[in-house]
């Protein structure tokens, strides 16, 4: 099923998630709606909180549906490890249109537990590790324009206020 994205500013986006403790067939068809949501709405990450939903997953396609092998779900994920630097424009489902560079590290170790409860670790690098970044912060409550400087920030907050009054948001 497509679930409605939220979008900024609602108040889900901003908190920190739960964690989940049952692995069932509930959350197998949780995470089954957030990849069509994600497809549907042509990003290649999506968190839980994203479709209303203040639990600690995350769905990952860097393939867009063309490897299967490239679906990613991480289910109650930490970052164990970080190296390097990267700066890179990102964008969000939730903040439609907007793009700005954000820092983040070149390669990341993941640690998170599958759709049956088994835990696992994942390297990524470049794309991916910004991948990994952008979609945990979600899970702590943390969008992209709240990593990114005072001034751009603020900046990027006047052009979704303007969209919003123009009923473009
Ligand atoms: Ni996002």
């Amino acid at each position: 099923m497509i679930r409605e994205i939220v979008k900024y500013p609602d108040p889900i986006l901003q908190r920190p998630t739960e964690p989940v403790t049952e692995f069932n067939e509930e959350l197998r068809a949780l995470v089954d709606d957030m990849f069509e949501s994600m497809y549907a709405a042509h990003g290649i990450g999506l968190a839980a909180p994203q479709i209303g939903i203040s639990k600690r997953i995350t769905v990952i396609d860097l393939s867009f549906q063309k490897n299967p092998e490239e679906k990613i779900v991480l289910i109650n994920p930490e970052i164990i490890h970080k190296q390097g630097k990267q700066s890179e424009e990102e964008g969000c489902l939730s903040l439609p249109e907007i793009r700005e560079k954000v820092s983040r590290a070149e390669k990341v170790r993941v640690r998170a537990q599958d759709v049956k409860g088994e835990w696992f670790e994942l390297d990524g690098d470049e794309l991916l590790a910004r991948a990994f970044q952008h979609e945990i912060d979600h899970l702590d409550g943390i969008l992209f324009i709240f990593r990114v400087s005072a001034l751009k920030r603020d900046l990027l907050l006047r052009k979704i206020r303007k969209m919003q009054k123009n009923g473009e948001w």
